[in-house]
């Protein structure tokens, strides 16, 4: 078989891995190990290669050539992911990255470097690659046991914020329990903006709690936040004034549809809201309806709820069935798409 009969046969990359490349700054061999053994489901046919970058690959060109395959990979963000993990790589700004293009690559370097990539190549978030995510200003320190924080999060802490502050120039020290904290990132983003507030920070996952306290000690929160391992309001030790909650809301149906960086990767105990994506927070309305959920929770108290995008009049209708004398609101996002659901008890 000649090379043009081969290559009518196979898909591109993985003839462009065995016929070479125009850069010539990255090799692609066919793959004779699993490139992707670490991660969840994986087919070699959607990606048939291992990449390799010329042993004297500087700055600029790693960048190119990396970028070029993160594409093909499918990746949305192909030429931010190299940058933010060259950036890891070396310990720089992805400003410092653009200023030195020629910087050579040490061959531990181009090692660390392929690494990550094959692992993005893979669909792995590069909030795990790197072991952080912004969040509020913040570095949260996030691994697989947690839910990577999202921006859309940042506005349940705005609004969760300003309620705090009003209730501290009033005179408060207002105790507030974080329920689904993962990571901590909401606790952690609440403590840091709100010194005078004292937050518990509870979920039923002892692994992500692990997690969160490394962020709480990573910024020096540990009088300030309290990790408490358990099922919804049940750990709590005292009424609080606030519940935030950010609660697991994909129907089961559609965990298998999300984007792989999601779905191969992000806890299910994270994204699994039960049949219809209701199921969390029945749990927690249900316990609410009973006397002894309801105390935990002062009178006048307020809950902050993210939802799902559909999940307005759902959440609505659990709230008031378990809480009749309750004023419930639902806000939304600067999309004008409902997200959060705030019930003053
Ligand atoms: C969507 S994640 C939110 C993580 C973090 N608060 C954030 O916003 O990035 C939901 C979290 O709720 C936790 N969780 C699920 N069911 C729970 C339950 N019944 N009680 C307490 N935590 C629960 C999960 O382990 C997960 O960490």
């Amino acid at each position: 078989m000649n090379a043009t009969q081969l290559k009518s046969l196979l898909p591109t990359p993985a003839w462009e891995a065995i016929s070479g490349n125009s850069e010539g700054q990255e090799r692609d061999q066919p793959m004779t190990t699993e490139p992707c053994a670490d991660a969840a489901p994986f087919s070699a046919a959607s990606f048939p290669f291992v990449w390799s970058l010329d042993r004297s690959s500087d700055v600029g060109r790693a960048l190119l050539a990396a970028t070029r395959r993160l594409r093909e990979a499918g990746s949305d963000t192909p030429q931010l992911d190299g940058a933010v993990l060259m950036a890891h790589v070396l310990g720089v700004s992805k400003t410092w990255l653009y200023a030195h293009p020629t910087r050579k690559l040490t061959e531990v370097e181009i090692s660390r470097y392929e690494t990550l990539v094959r692992r993005r190549m893979c669909h792995e978030p590069v909030a795990y690659l790197v072991g952080y995510k912004s969040f509020f200003g913040l570095d949260i320190t996030v691994d697989r046991q947690v839910l990577i924080p999202r921006p859309e999060t940042e506005l349940l802490v705005e609004r969760v914020l300003s309620y705090v502050k009003y209730l501290i120039r009033e005179g408060h020290t207002p105790r507030i329990a974080d329920v689904g904290a993962g990571s901590g990132a909401i606790a952690v983003a609440l403590a840091v903006n709100a010194p005078q507030a004292f937050i518990y920070a509870i979920d039923i996952s002892e692994d992500a709690l692990a997690v969160a306290a490394r962020n709480v000690w990573r910024y020096g929160l540990s009088e300030q936040v309290q990790l408490l391992p358990g099922n919804l309001l049940e750990p709590l030790p005292e009424p609080v004034d606030v519940v935030v909650a950010n609660l697991p809301y994909v129907a089961a149906a559609a965990l298998p549809g999300l984007p792989r960086q999601i779905r191969d990767y992000e806890p299910a105990l994270a994204l699994d809201g039960g049949t219809d994506g209701l199921a969390t927070f029945g749990a927690f309305f249900d316990a609410l309806a009973s006397p002894a959920g309801r105390a935990k929770i002062q009178p006048g108290g307020r809950i902050y709820l993210e939802i799902g995008l559909q999940q307005g009049p759902a959440v609505r209708a659990l709230a008031a069935r378990a809480l009749p004398e309750a004023d419930i609101e639902v806000q939304v996002d600067y999309a004008g798409l409902d997200r959060i659901v705030v019930i003053e008890v």
